[in-house]
């Protein structure tokens, strides 16, 4: 378990809990009302704690999962130029990854136990990593979707209450809108090319779509975290609202591309309320049972991933222990100097 700096113990009633910890509680929500942002070593609610802990891993293993789908593609690009690009994009996926684990750190979780949690299946990443790559054509189609969908959610988190996942999001957010044009400049490239190449992109959004519209999460009926999320300031937008903004975006993109989204029931509401907006894109229903058995661990490529992480885990450990013989060498260096 991770440490806390001061104990507070919110899941009792409030009847029962002393004073001193409720006037904490609601000095808390007015600095979160009042859009300060809370840093590592200020008071914060135990669940407060835990719910950034869970998010934040959750996020940071997603980045380093996320690296291995479009790993794949990279010894097979097209060119060196796509090669070029797809080899930092995937590192940019890395250093998200460093950057959020340190992001977690500073809530008094230590690294290895987080990589402890995701080597052993206790942890959760992104459903969508658990879907296969099997063409040239998925790369661009996650570059502009995963990516694009993942842009989506972490826009509004640069504003999260808590100052370093939110400082961790502002960098990432720019290297985000990188991915998503690179991929939808494959889309492109294949959609102006032969049949042969259009139709291999119009397979992979096929295929793509509704997995990345799960990526939002659960309908808003049937999220269990929202309401305290948003109203400690860590969610800003519920999980449809984020959807919603999402298609509404992508549709037109693919239009552009001449490219058909899977979906019979897509059509375009225009705006009745005359509040200004110009309407959304109704879609269809989505698979949640398929989104279930993925999040349960029967994806697809669930026993891929983890398999080839714990390899790649274990094969690195000669340069985790060179780091650190290195580390410690310096350190000697420098305290004898
Ligand atoms: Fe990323
Ligand atoms: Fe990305």
């Amino acid at each position: 378990m991770y440490t806390q700096a001061l104990n507070s113990r919110d899941d009792a009633p409030a009847a029962i809990r002393p004073a001193e910890e409720l006037e904490h509680e609601a000095r808390f929500q007015a600095r979160v009302d009042a859009e300060e942002r809370i840093e590592a070593n200020d008071w914060m609610p135990a669940a407060y704690r835990k719910t950034l802990v869970r998010q934040i891993s959750q996020h940071a293993h997603s980045e380093i999962i996320g690296m291995l789908p479009e790993g794949n593609w990279i010894t097979r690009a097209p060119s060196l130029r796509r090669k070029a690009a797809l080899l930092a994009k995937v590192q940019d996926e890395c250093g998200h990854g460093l950057y959020l684990y340190a992001a977690a750190e500073t809530l008094g979780v230590s690294r290895e136990e987080l990589t402890d949690q995701l080597l052993t299946g206790k942890a959760k990443y992104s459903s969508i990593f658990n879907y296969p790559t099997m063409s040239w054509a998925d790369i661009g189609a996650i570059g502009w979707l995963v990516d694009g969908a993942a842009i989506m959610n972490q826009i509004p988190l640069c504003r999260c209450s808590y100052g370093p996942y939110a400082r961790a999001m502002i960098r990432v957010c720019k290297e985000e809108s990188f991915h998503q044009r690179q991929g939808y400049e494959i889309m492109l490239t294949l959609c102006r090319g032969s049949e042969e190449q259009k139709a291999m992109a119009q397979d992979a959004l096929n295929r793509w779509w509704w997995p990345c519209l799960m990526m939002f999460g659960p309908p808003d009926a049937a999220s269990q975290h929202s309401d305290q999320s948003t109203k400690w300031k860590i969610k800003r937008f519920s999980n449809d609202e984020l959807r919603q903004k999402f298609v509404d975006a992508t549709v037109p993109q693919a239009q552009f591309l001449g490219l058909t989204l899977p979906d019979p029931e897509l059509r375009f509401v225009p705006d009745e309320g005359g509040d200004g907006t110009t309407g959304h894109w109704h879609y269809g229903q989505i698979d949640w049972d398929e989104f279930k058995q993925v999040i349960a661990g029967n994806g697809p490529c669930n026993r891929d991933r983890l398999a080839a992480r714990n390899k790649a885990h274990a094969e690195g450990e000669w340069v985790r222990e060179a780091a650190m013989a290195h580390a410690a060498k310096r350190q000697a260096r420098q305290q004898a100097a």
